[in-house]
């Protein structure tokens, strides 16, 4: 059977699977306890996503691949070249093989300094990357997928939003602050109407949007996305590690605290200069 459809991925192949709990970064938490899909919208709005970005035949480039959940909807869908692009070595480890069965490859980069050539690429698919850098590094990130994107290519993300965008400015930055106590991540989600200015103001023009409930943590979701098996063994693994479990209740509290003022949201645009 095709390595993109078989891989396992084992406790010591994961980013900070030997850091104190306390202090590892929530998606890596959440990772060591077996779940595989880290993006807030679910798997359900990364296909809904990729549904509106064209990928058989387009070379694509895909920031921050983690654990290669969409690197494989990618890879099925039968483009013509795959880069990952991600920081953290044990990632790119991960991703390497999965790409080399389809003649792609994954290098170590911040995705703000790729060193992929300008216009090389005619989609970037990047999700829950983006909300945890600074207004500053967000913006580095889309200016560099806007200089390797072609003309016309088109930018797929999938990050954290929080609603409506009239929210009170005192919510937004305690829901930023609960994020970082419990996360260990500088998160900073924004607005459907701030995402969007962004993007505008990077040089891309909107085609397409998408939100979903910010359900990580939520049963039905991760039935959804780890299957019954796949849920079985986190459950198994919340039981057996205490100090891990810890640090899910205190995430889920900070969730469940702001509702439906955090969600995923998802963005297809298109370059336009
Ligand atoms: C929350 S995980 C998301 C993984 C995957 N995209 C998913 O949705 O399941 C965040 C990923 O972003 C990567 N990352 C964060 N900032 C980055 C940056 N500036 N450049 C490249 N990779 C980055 C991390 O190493 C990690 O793999």
């Amino acid at each position: 059977m095709d390595e993109r459809n078989t891989t396992t991925i084992t406790e010591s192949q994961l980013p900070q699977a030997d850091r104190d709990p306390e202090h590892m970064q929530g998606h890596w938490v959440l990772a060591k306890l077996g779940k595989r899909v880290l993006r807030p919208g679910g798997e359900k709005l990364t296909k809904r996503m990729l549904a509106h970005a064209t990928l058989a035949g387009r070379r694509v480039v895909e920031f921050a691949p983690g654990l290669g959940r969409t690197t494989k909807l990618i890879l099925n869908a039968g483009p013509a070249g795959y880069t990952g692009v991600d920081r953290d070595e044990q990632v790119v480890n991960i991703i390497t093989p999965l790409a080399a069965s389809a003649n792609g490859t994954c290098i170590k980069a911040d995705a703000a300094h790729t060193g992929l050539p300008d216009e090389s690429a005619d989609v970037v698919v990047g999700e829950a990357m983006l909300t945890m850098q600074s207004e500053r590094g967000k913006r580095a990130i889309i200016g560099e997928a806007h200089r390797i994107l072609k003309p016309g290519g088109l930018y797929a993300i999938h990050e954290m939003g929080l609603a409506p965008d009239d929210l009170d400015a005192s919510v937004k930055d305690a829901i930023r602050r609960d994020l970082a106590q419990a996360i260990k991540v500088n998160a900073r989600p924004l607005t459907a109407a701030e995402w969007r200015t962004l993007l505008e103001s990077e040089g891309f023009e909107v085609l397409w949007t998408g939100v979903e409930p910010m359900a990580l943590l939520r049963v039905r979701r991760n039935l959804a996305d780890e299957g019954v098996a796949g849920v079985l063994r986190i459950v198994r693994n919340v039981l057996t590690h205490p100090d891990l479990r810890a640090r899910v209740m205190r995430m889920r509290r900070v969730f469940d605290a702001y509702g439906d003022a955090l969600t995923g949201i998802a963005f297809v645009a298109r370059r336009t200069d």
